[in-house]
């Protein structure tokens, strides 16, 4: 049995109608950049996530440099993100030519460590972007507070959380700005790249629509330079029906993690929780294990894929080896890259092949400890 660590052709099997319906009806209304479908799809996305203002995007990755770039952030500011999080997330902050100040994570949610946060503000701090990582929410209230109490922005990375919650709110529309990836991959992906900066903050949003048209409000008429950064209306079109579909495909994410937590019970290593205050909507299953070569091998071998998101922490990628960070700086961010694996959840996936992944896990667990090979997972409790 062949195990994706997505399969993407399943979901849109399962929708099939109503997207074939979406796109025809594009290209029959032959308006393809910032039409109808955009501004439907900003509509609704921001009444889902209940901000008041959406602004469609090219990526996930310009709608954290549309809105760093649209507060004003640039050379000579820093930005705190974490140290493990998808490059892109520094890369927005380096492209405005502001420098990222990184955090370490906690390793409970391998997002942000508030606790740290303090220690990494300098009279140069501008914004924080916590990153809600694998669709689990960072611990927002007290990076709210610190962000308040310093008078800086806080930017959320949403591009792999949208739906999840945060003490019965969605994550996106706690700080300043939130930031949204439509990624084909994503919890709520389009059939290429899309991305969405959501806010409360009417001058942002303004702003953030400039800027998306080489920043004029009136056609050939810049006010400053922007950027041809626009969603469009295929995307959109497509996203709408899916968005319409996203809680309950959100919904069976939770009931497989349920049932892994069940069928790895036991297990030496560690298994993704949900904080108290969280409501996680998988966007990835990790797994934490010291030995994660063993299990992917065996996994392998069965046909079923895992994948590393990622390999190395932020301080450690070649564009920001000359910030010349300690190698023990961010203890938990290195040790993530070095162990965490991602196995197959998607909201498609069977219960058979659910089995069958745990079922493959165990094995490899069984057979290292035969062959003397110890697999020592850390047990942190949420
Ligand atoms: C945490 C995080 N931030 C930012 C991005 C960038 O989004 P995109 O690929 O749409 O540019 C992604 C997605 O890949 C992501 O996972």
């Amino acid at each position: 049995m062949k195990i994706p660590l997505v399969d993407l052709v399943a979901q849109y099997r399962s929708i099939r109608g109503e997207i074939d319906q979406a796109i025809q009806s594009v290209l029959e209304s032959g308006t393809f950049i910032l039409g109808d479908n955009v501004a439907a799809f900003e509509e609704e996305v921001a009444t889902y996530l209940g901000v008041r203002h959406a602004i469609g995007v090219a990526s996930g990755t310009d709608a954290l440099l549309l809105s760093l770039r649209a507060y004003g952030i640039g050379p000579g500011d820093e930005v705190i993100v974490p140290a493990y999080t998808f490059f892109a997330t520094a890369e927005a902050v380096s492209h405005v030519g502001a420098t990222p100040a990184f955090v370490d994570i906690d390793p409970k949610t391998y997002c942000l460590d508030a606790a740290q946060l303090q220690s990494k503000f300098t009279p140069r701090t501008k914004a924080i972007i916590p990153v809600h990582l694998y669709g689990h929410p960072a611990d927002m209230a007290p990076i709210l507070e610190l962000a308040k109490g310093r008078g800086v922005k806080a930017i959320e990375d949403n591009a792999q959380a949208i739906g999840a919650e945060y003490r019965g709110r969605k994550t996106g529309s706690l700080g300043d700005a939130g930031c949204l990836s439509f990624f084909p991959s994503k919890n709520l992906g389009g059939y290429g790249d899309g991305g969405m900066v959501v806010t409360n903050d009417s001058a942002l949003a303004e702003m953030a629509r400039k800027l998306r048209t080489h920043g004029w409000r009136t056609k050939y008429h810049p006010e400053m330079l922007g950027f041809n950064s626009r969603l469009d209306e295929l995307q959109a079109a497509i996203l709408r029906v899916k968005l319409r579909h996203l809680d309950a495909w959100n919904g069976r994410r939770r009931e497989i993690a349920e049932l892994y937590r069940t069928l790895l019970a036991g297990s030496e290593f560690e298994l993704p929780g949900e904080a108290a205050y969280a409501k996680h909507v998988y966007h990835l299953y990790i797994i934490q294990v010291k030995e994660r070569v063993v299990i992917q091998e065996h996994l392998r071998s069965l046909g079923i894929a895992s994948g590393i998101y990622y390999p190395l922490p932020l301080h450690q990628l070649q564009p920001y080896r000359h910030l010349r960070h300690h190698s023990e700086s961010f203890p938990e961010a290195e040790r993530a890259a070095q162990e965490t694996l991602a196995i197959p959840l998607y909201p498609e996936m069977t219960d058979d092949k659910i089995e069958a992944v745990a079922s493959g896990i165990r094995e490899a667990v069984a057979s290292s400890q035969l062959s003397g090979r110890k697999l020592v997972g850390r047990n942190v409790a949420l």
